[in-house]
């Protein structure tokens, strides 16, 4: 079979760009990309392309060359499932906030809903690809769905995980390490997995199209994140101990990351991992170890989460700890609010607990970012329930300009490594706060000996 209609459920970061560049490569194929948020839908058919609901270098030119051609957004459904002869599932799966599985399993419920939907509408074949990042054997009860409920359509189930990460998603999605694509291994599944091998063949390297059961490829995903986020966790441990010894984090980074094995990617010292991702999957592991009884698998990476949250209260107890131990009405300035620099998303960025922990101690924020909106950082702060809507309100001040944002400020913490704070007027910066001043880099981005010159108190992780 030779896939021609793809519809896509869920126009967010991960189905947004996918869709987006899918259909670049392949304008011989329909991509549809469909949402339940009306909002999110008119932004991505916004005649603005400034306007696109998601943040990624690169991602409007190749909206703008498919928008229109062979890739359209819309409300409408079922009306795309009906029509389609592929079905990319990527709606969110978050961990659960309640009952069985609480803070650990993902949350099913919309997975479900589409099962039920693509069930209820189809007339005709399909393939169904789960792009979201799934607990394994979350294929067995998307088939089990639509086995029972559909009426007699064949549906073959594929898992294509995502690995583009954001703020280089585009370039991610145009040059893959891989591409992965679990199947049934029966005849219809091979069918299945071999069309869409053929789409991505379109542009990436069929060697670098790697084919594995079902299973496998849903295993994969989580371990990938998992590994990932291990090395964060075991480097931001360490930068622990390199503060209390003379070593210094960067040094060890570079040191054992010449070493081919271990390699010198994700060895960056930070205030803590974020993103929709890692912690996630890596809850999303652990409770799938719990339920088959390993509870020493489950222990071990469930460390990784806990190194990871020992680092953000670390962090903002180093900062209450040299403004002499009490941040009470003390201005501070955040540069830096979304996870990662170049993307908009603020999905369990460091920055939210900081500065949760910041609030607790009664301290008055300041935050700038140059992407992420006042709207979304308070909804953050909001969302953990810690204090009322009013009083985050009160506490936070967002700013539009980076130097206004540090004026009579007693300390800056910088959350994300967005490159423009590199190239600020730091002696600028420097004159407009309260003295001492003090830096707090999360992110070890900056010159702490140029800013030692100007006056500055400067501390970094790891050193
Ligand atoms: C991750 C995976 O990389 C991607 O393959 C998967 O599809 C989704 O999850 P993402 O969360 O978008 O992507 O960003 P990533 O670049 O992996 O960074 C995750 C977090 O780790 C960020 O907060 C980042 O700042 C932090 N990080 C990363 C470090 O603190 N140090 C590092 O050395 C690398
Ligand atoms: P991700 O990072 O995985 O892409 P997002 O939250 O950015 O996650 O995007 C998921 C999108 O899926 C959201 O825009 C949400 O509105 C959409 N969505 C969730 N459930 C459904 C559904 N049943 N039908 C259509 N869209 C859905």
């Amino acid at each position: 079979m030779e896939i021609k209609k793809i519809c896509c459920i869920g126009a967010g970061y991960v189905g947004g760009p996918t869709m987006s560049v899918i259909a670049q490569q392949c304008p011989h194929i329909q991509v549809t990309v469909v949402d339940l948020n009306q909002e999110r839908i008119a932004a991505w058919n916004d005649s603005n392309l400034e306007n696109l609901p998601i943040y990624e270098p690169g991602l409007s030119d190749v909206v703008k060359e498919a928008r229109g051609r062979n890739l359209f957004f819309s409300t409408e459904i079922e009306k795309a499932i009906h029509e389609a002869d592929t079905i990319f599932i990527s709606v969110n799966t978050p961990t659960k906030t309640y009952g069985k599985g609480k803070g650990l399993a993902a949350d099913l419920k919309w997975i479900e809903l589409c099962a039920r939907q693509i069930a209820k509408v189809s007339t005709t074949d399909k393939i169904i690809v789960e792009k979201s990042t799934l607990p394994v054997r979350t294929a067995s009860t998307i088939k089990d769905i639509l086995k029972h409920t559909g009426n007699g359509v064949n549906f073959q189930i594929l898992s294509n995980p995502e690995f583009l990460a954001e703020g280089t998603a585009v370039q991610d999605l145009l040059k893959p390490d891989r591409v992965l694509i679990g199947g049934d291994q029966s005849e219809k599944g091979k069918e299945a997995i071999q069309a869409l091998v053929e789409v991505y063949e379109r542009w990436i390297p069929r060697e670098r199209v790697l084919t594995t059961n079902l299973w496998s490829s849903e295993l994969s995903k989580l371990t990938a994140n998992a590994f990932l986020a291990q090395r964060v966790s075991s480097i931001n441990s360490l930068s622990e101990l390199c503060e209390r010894t003379e070593a210094d984090i960067s040094e060890v980074s570079r040191a054992i990351g010449t070493d081919s094995r271990i390699g010198p990617k994700f060895l960056k010292a930070s205030v803590g991992f974020g993103g929709s991702c890692f912690q996630k999957d890596i809850l999303n592991l652990v409770y799938i170890c719990r339920t088959y009884g390993l509870t020493e698998v489950a222990e071990y990476w469930e460390q990784v989460i806990k190194i990871n949250d020992h680092q953000k209260r670390r962090f903002a107890t180093q900062i209450i700890t040299n403004l002499y131990n009490t941040v009470n009405a003390k201005k501070i300035t955040f540069l830096g609010w979304a996870f990662k620099k170049d993307t908009n998303d603020t999905r369990e960025s460091a920055a939210i607990y900081v500065a949760d922990h910041l609030l607790f101690e009664k301290a008055k924020l300041s935050v700038y970012d140059p992407k992420v909106t006042e709207q979304q950082m308070l909804a953050d702060l909001d969302y953990l329930n810690t204090r009322s809507a009013q009083e985050n309100q009160e506490l936070v001040t967002v700013e539009q300009d980076p130097y206004e944002a540090c004026e009579d400020s007693h300390a800056i913490a910088v959350l994300t490594e967005w490159d423009e704070f590199k190239d600020y007027d730091w002696q600028r910066i420097y004159d407009k706060m309260l003295k001492p001043a003090h830096i707090f880099d999360g992110r070890n981005i900056l010159d702490k000996e140029q800013l030692e010159k100007i006056g500055f108190k400067v501390f970094s992780i790891g050193s």
